[in-house]
């Protein structure tokens, strides 16, 4: 009967549209990656992936929607580095991250790029680093909340220039970004996804990128490295289900998923922004789950050797 039963499901699955967690702002770049791949994944599905944005506490309030679901494939949240690293900076989480989630697959890989509102003086980033250290708190830098990837961005820059900045937490880098194209924040560290767009219609400033290699869409853009100050980062997403969800639907979900990577459509969309798909070793759930488990363990070092902790993360 069992086995009937998991057959039956991999029949049946989804039964009815999916709901697809974005723990973070709508418009910022988690947001703009889960809409086209919920678009694409529902036509594979044949029902319709509905993106719910449950933002808030730098992405920990959506994970807790998703632990909370039913674990039967009709639910999942897209998240990213923030999910590994919220165990080192929030202290009653209410679920356990190496065991509250069962991976679908990796999404999307690609760096951040620092960026500035118009108004601000330096032109260029050899200009903004030693800028940014002789203003220190006076200059207001915007992020996602604690441990979302524009936060550890700011940490980062802080760490490289010796200052405090003065940061400012947002729902997300989409409301973020538009208080930065209007001025009313200095600097805000963005995926690629939300930051190259802006960049090209000249309504923020760019200042250095964190790849070692220039991207191919913001060929004018230095490198961290080469503008002077050196800042690593390089973002990633998946996808997840609570644990317990039925391997027949993760495999299902999985499988959708791999369809949209495959799409020369979406690699253009993803390449337009300078983010990209993992290689193709990487898009099982046994890889995702690997990959998961190791960023857990290593944000919990670095961040507890970078002396952040749950009473001085914001
Ligand atoms: C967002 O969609 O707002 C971002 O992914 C937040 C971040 O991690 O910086």
């Amino acid at each position: 009967l069992l086995g009937f039963g998991t057959s039956a499901l991999a029949q049946s699955f989804p039964t009815k549209p999916i709901t697809l967690i974005v723990p973070f702002a709508a418009g910022g770049p988690s947001d703009v990656i889960a809409r086209l791949l919920g678009e694409h994944m529902g036509r594979t599905l044949g029902q319709q992936v509905i993106v719910e944005n449950i933002a808030g506490a730098g992405g920990t309030a959506g994970a807790k929607r998703l632990v909370a679901a039913d674990p039967d494939g009709h639910t999942m949240l897209i998240h990213h580095l923030a999910l590994a690293a919220a165990p080192a900076l929030y202290a009653n989480l209410g679920y356990d991250t190496q065991t509250a989630f069962a991976p679908v697959g990796l999404v999307n890989t690609g760096p951040m790029v620092i960026a500035g509102k118009l108004a601000l003086p330096p032109v260029d980033g050899k200009a903004f680093f030693p800028y940014a250290k002789q203003q220190a708190e006076k200059l207001t830098v915007a992020h996602a909340g604690a441990g979302s990837n524009a936060h550890l961005c700011a940490v980062l820059i802080s760490q490289a220039l010796g200052v405090k900045l003065a940061q400012v937490a947002y729902r997300g880098t989409g409301p973020a970004m538009n208080d930065l194209v209007g001025g009313q924040v200095d600097v805000l560290c963005d995926q690629s996804t939300t930051a190259v767009p802006q960049i090209q219609s000249d309504k923020i400033r760019a200042y250095a990128v964190t790849s070692p290699e220039r991207l191919a869409v913001l060929p004018n853009v230095p490198t961290s490295r080469e503008a002077g100050t050196e800042i690593d980062m390089t973002i990633w997403h998946g996808l997840y289900a609570p644990k317990g969800t039925p391997t027949a639907a993760l495999d299902k979900l999985n499988s959708a998923l791999q369809v949209a990577l495959k799409d020369p459509a979406v690699l253009e969309r993803f390449k337009s922004v300078g983010t990209s798909a993992f290689p193709t070793a990487e898009w099982t759930r046994e890889a995702h789950a690997k990959r998961f488990a190791a960023e857990v363990a290593k944000w919990g070092t670095a961040l507890k050797a970078a002396g952040l902790t749950p009473q001085n993360a914001n």
